[in-house]
């Protein structure tokens, strides 16, 4: 086991020296390449991997290192015999163990530690105020990742959600959801008002307009009772939600992501027109800020429960319209109040209709 690690350690030496290379000849172009065709991809890039593991393409450490040529192959081998093996029982060529994360991470050519230190730690990050930060918040708690943090957590722990392959609500039924975003165009969506929307490498981004009230990208399908499963991180300070059920001008509840300390709300809150704020989530440590959070919400008549990464935030009642459209929303902050415009990133907008299955086309069972 022990030597095993060694030669693997000294193969992914080996690996990142020639992908510095690599990276230094094709960094230009790359980054060209990158900057006009958002999905465009080298042809030994990451797409055979995505196959099976398409919770990757967004997840941070896959994307950070493929912004500068460091695909799947790069750390974990070309791994051929893991991709052609259906009986999967031929695990990749490199795997790390916990233990073997921060010498790994911390090789001379990738984050290099400082002094006669081996291991990139938290001495060497540039951001002390960032990582003073990141403790006071997580500290002995366990991030939505799974890990637990301590200060001897290694890189994995606190960067990333690479460990885990989270696929909330959807096991149990899964042919029953509905992928909204698709994950390579607007199809099926509008936009309206003062905002911008792209889609980038599996993600739909949303960024405000300078001025006007922000604007909304709203599903062209009407929906009228259903589960919903939104997957997003965005950019802090930010004020943006998710519109429950609008019909034309008539708006139903908003559920937000925001932070108003006025209010003592955070994201997961509900906003409902006229009334202002109707439910509080009052638990500011439910969202991650640096991460993927998941807001769920279940639509039923006038009764409008969200949950927040799993955790319930709570109930309202309220009338407006019965039916309507989904909308993604991003408002404009006020001049000074912040210095570039928030971003939403949006990875997965699921939807399940609810109902009187009668109502559905009638499904012909044969056993
Ligand atoms: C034919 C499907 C398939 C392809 C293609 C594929 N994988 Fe996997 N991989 C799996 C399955 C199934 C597992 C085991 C379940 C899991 O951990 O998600 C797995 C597990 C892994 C693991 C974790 C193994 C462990 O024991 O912890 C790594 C690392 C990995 N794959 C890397 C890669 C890389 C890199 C590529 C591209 C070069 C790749 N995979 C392509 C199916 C595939
Ligand atoms: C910069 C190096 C690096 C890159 C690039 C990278 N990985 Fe990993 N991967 C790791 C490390 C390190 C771990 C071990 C993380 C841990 O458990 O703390 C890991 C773990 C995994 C696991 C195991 C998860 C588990 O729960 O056991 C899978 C699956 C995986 N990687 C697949 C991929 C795929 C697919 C890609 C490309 C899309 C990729 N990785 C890109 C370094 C990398
Ligand atoms: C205790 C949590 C924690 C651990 C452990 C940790 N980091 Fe970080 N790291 C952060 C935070 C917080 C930031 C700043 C915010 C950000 O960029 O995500 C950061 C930033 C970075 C950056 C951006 C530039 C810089 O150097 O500041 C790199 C690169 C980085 N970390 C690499 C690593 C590597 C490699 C390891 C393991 C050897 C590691 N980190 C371990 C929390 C951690």
């Amino acid at each position: 086991m022990r030597s095993n690690s060694r030669t693997n350690l000294s193969l992914v030496c080996v690996l990142v020296l020639f992908a510095a290379l690599a990276w230094a000849l094709t960094f230009c172009a790359a980054r060209d390449l990158q900057n006009e065709k958002s999905d465009g991809e080298k042809p030994n890039g990451n797409s055979k991997c995505y196959v099976c593991h398409p919770i990757l393409k967004t997840e941070d450490i896959s994307t950070d290192h493929l912004d500068i040529g460091i695909t799947c192959d790069e750390c974990h081998g070309p791994s051929i015999e893991h991709m052609h093996d259906e009986m999967l029982m031929t695990k990749p060529d490199l795997l790390f163990g916990r233990a073997e994360v921060e010498r790994m991470c911390s090789n001379p050519t990738c984050h290099k530690p400082g002094g006669d230190r081996y291991v990139y730690g938290e001495q060497d990050h540039k951001d002390q105020a960032a990582i003073k930060a990141f403790y006071k918040k997580w500290l002995h708690r366990v991030r939505p990742n799974g890990r637990f943090i301590s200060t001897s957590s290694v890189c994995t722990d606190c960067h990333g959600t690479h460990n885990i392959v989270e696929e909330l609500e959807t096991d149990s039924d899964e042919k029953n959801w509905l992928t909204a975003f698709n994950g390579r165009d607007l199809t099926g969506w509008r936009a309206s008002g003062a905002a911008s929307w792209t889609c980038r490498r599996g993600q739909l981004i949303g960024t405000a307009g300078t001025n006007g009230k922000g604007g909304t990208l709203w599903t062209n399908a009407v929906y009228e009772d259903y589960l919903l499963a939104v997957t997003f991180r965005a950019t802090w300070p930010i004020h943006a939600g998710i519109w429950l059920r609008a019909e034309g001008s008539r708006l139903g509840p908003r559920v937000e992501i925001f932070e108003n300390r006025k209010a003592a709300a955070f994201t997961g809150s509900i906003w409902v027109p006229v009334k202002g704020l109707a439910l509080l989530n009052m638990r500011e440590d439910l969202i991650d800020r640096e991460s993927w959070n998941t807001i769920s919400v279940k639509v039923e008549g006038n009764r409008f429960q969200v949950w927040l990464n799993g955790e319930e935030v709570g109930v309202i009642l309220t009338s407006g319209p019965a039916k309507g459209k989904i909308g993604l929303h991003i408002e404009t902050l006020p001049v000074g109040a912040v210095r570039e415009p928030p971003l939403l990133y949006v990875r997965e907008v699921l939807i399940q209709k609810l109902g009187n299955p009668e109502k559905e086309t009638p499904t012909i069972s044969k056993d």
